[in-house]
Formats: structure tokens, sequence, C-alpha cells
């Protein structure tokens, strides 16, 4: 096993608090590694090149060079030496740089190639999960199967279609999904068709989760109503939820991040930021707009406007959203937590 998968399991055993046999539970709940990878892999070329201010995309900052490493550990022979980078690749013998071409179709050419396609992917055998993904979809997805399983599920902003594979991948008997970024509304059509399931088992929809009355009837007929990492994008929560909330589903999961100082007050408070439109693919959508608004509604926010719209709160769980590197290195405390949230009629 690879040190990244030993760093996985510490991780979710010191800061998650999961035993061994908690992260098998967890581990056989998910899909296949092999489509993940790809996806992730895809999802992340496009939102290097989405950056135009990063003009070189093999010296972008964020790109995890672990993943890199591991996909070369797979084929290299005991003598090559090692490439921890896709920097290093270019300082790498000619003839293995070579073979690596030829025989592994494995390069930085090729690694970058938005053509690239599943057959000529090199998966990682060993390869795990993004713990935050995992820790995320157990509360919003595993505990609240009840929601899932046999029920038509409807996820908002999927990006490139992770909540809602996993919905397909534990029965639900029907999922439609929303993206605003074309490309990722494609990723995740590729998803579903390499995870094996059948057009009619979903549909995928290209609209803005500001137009309120494509909200209301696409939500019409849906057991279940997903929210997942998007509400912190938006400066219209009560618009959107209202649209949603005109089509009685019976239930709305909100699964969102607070900022840390207001997460747990009595008020209903939100707070507010500026977001640039532009940086990240995964970041608010605002057409024209370079920079927009978003706000994070704490707990108390959601309780009393779902109350409101006739919805209780069914269930509840809040956890620190650590992420490996930037929090345990800085030794500091999140200043976000993460929720979710489950309301009821
Ligand atoms: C943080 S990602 C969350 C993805 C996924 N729901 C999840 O939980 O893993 C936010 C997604 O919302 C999408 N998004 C942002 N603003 C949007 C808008 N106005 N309409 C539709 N999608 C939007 C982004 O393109 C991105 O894919």
């Amino acid at each position: 096993m690879s040190s990244y998968y030993h760093q996985t399991q510490n991780f979710l055993q010191n800061y998650y608090n999961l035993s061994d046999q908690d992260i098998d539970v967890l581990l056989s709940k998910m899909p296949t590694t092999d489509v993940y990878q790809y996806i992730g892999h895809k999802a992340e070329i496009l939102n290097t090149s989405f950056d135009p201010a990063r003009s070189n995309r093999l010296q972008q900052k964020n790109y995890d060079n672990s993943y890199w490493q591991q996909s070369y550990d797979i084929i290299k022979a005991e003598h090559w030496p090692a490439c921890n980078s896709i920097e290093d690749f270019y300082s790498l013998p000619l003839e293995i740089q070579q073979e690596c071409k030829q025989v592994h179709k494995f390069s930085p050419d090729i690694w970058f190639d938005n053509n690239l396609t599943f057959e000529s992917f090199t998966k990682s055998a060993d390869w795990t999960y993004d713990i935050l993904d995992l820790i995320k979809v157990n509360h919003l997805i595993f505990d609240n199967i009840d929601n899932i399983t046999g029920k038509k599920v409807i996820d908002f902003c999927t990006h490139a279609g992770a909540i809602s594979g996993l919905c397909l991948h534990h029965a639900a008997s029907h999922v439609t999904f929303t993206e605003i970024r074309d490309p990722f509304l494609q990723l995740a059509n590729k998803r579903m068709e390499l995870m094996g399931f059948a057009p009619e088992q979903y549909a995928s929809c290209l609209t803005d989760i500001h137009d309120y009355q494509t909200n209301t009837e696409l939500c019409l007929g849906k057991d279940t109503v997903i929210l997942s990492g998007v509400i912190y994008h938006v400066h219209d929560h009560y618009s959107i939820l209202e649209s949603i909330i005109q089509a009685q589903p019976k239930s709305v999961i909100i699964e969102t991040c607070h900022y840390r100082p207001i997460a747990d007050t009595a008020e209903p408070l939100i707070y507010w930021m500026c977001e640039e439109t532009e940086k990240n693919t995964c970041n608010a959508y605002y057409k024209d707009y370079p920079v927009a608004m978003v706000g994070f509604p704490n707990l108390s926010w959601f309780n009393f406007t779902m109350n409101f719209f006739g919805y209780q709160e069914s269930k509840r769980v809040s956890y620190d959203s650590w992420m490996p590197n930037e929090d345990i290195l800085l030794k500091r405390t999140p200043s976000i937590t993460r929720s979710v949230q489950v309301f009821t009629k």
C-alpha cells in the first residue's frame, strides 16, 4: 500500500475518529476507484485549463503530485529513477521517457490530454478516495440511505457527478442532475456511462440554479432533493429553497459549510463574502460577474427558513472539515465547519 493510502487511513482515524472497521465499512459502500480516478483526473485537467492566469498547466501549484507519482510507481521498473513530480519526467533518461510514452501511455502530454480515454488512462491500483469526500458522502448519502435507495432524487449543481453516481450505486430509482458548466455536465454523463448505468436511470440538465422556474419544474415528482456543496456559492438562498419547496419534495438534504463563529448561534445568520467566479470551476457561477457576493447561512437560518416553508429538520450532523495539508501543517482550526441537515414534510 502507498504512503498516500496510509496517510488517508491515519487521517480518518485521528481526525475523524473512525476505527479500522468503520473505514472498511465506509470503503465497502464506495464504487470501485477506477471511474472515480478517471473522472477526477479529467475534472482536474478542466480545472487547470479553466484559469486563464495559468499559462503553463504543468506549473500550476494545486495539482496533486502524489496522484501522478502513484501512477508512475505502478509502471516503474525497479532500476528506474523516482519521478515524484510532473516536472521530474523531463529529467528521466530518454529511453525511459520513451518507454513510458509508447508502452505505458504515460507522459505529461498524455496526462493533460483532454481527450484521454478511460481505456488508456493509467489507473493506480492502491489509490484511495479523497478524505473529505469520504466523510461527506458518509453523512450525506450513507447515513440517509432511506432517502436514496428506491427514491427519485435530484442532485443540484453536481460538478462531475460524484454524488449522483453514488445515489445510483445505492439503487436510487432515478437521478436527475444539474450543472451550469457544460464540460462538467458532460463529465457527469460520462461517469454514469462508465459506471454502467442505463440512460433511462438518469437525466442531466444544463441549468442555472438561479433559474427558479426550472428548479420547480425539475423537482416536481421527486422524493429527495440534494443541495450539496453549492448553497455557499449563491446570494439568493431563500428564493432557491422557495423554488424547490414549491414542488413539495418529501425531503431536502442540505450539505454545506458554515463560518465557524456563527455556525451554531440560535439566531439565523448569514456570513457574506466575495468569491471570484472564474478562479475555480467549483465556484459560484454568475455570467458576466468576475466577482460575486455569496453567503454562508448558519444552521439556524436553514431551520428557520425550512420551518417557514412547512418542513422540519429530521437529522443534523456537524463536523470539522479538516484537510490534510493546510490546516494540519499550520496547526490551525479550520474557520469553516460543515454540516448535513435533512428536512422532511
Ligand atoms: C463545490 S461544487 C459541488 C459539487 C457537488 N454538488 C458536490 O457536492 O460534490 C459546486 C458546483 O456548483 C456549480 N455551480 C455554481 N454556481 C452554479 C449555478 N449558478 N448554477 C448551477 N450550478 C452552479 C459549480 O459549477 C460546481 O460544479
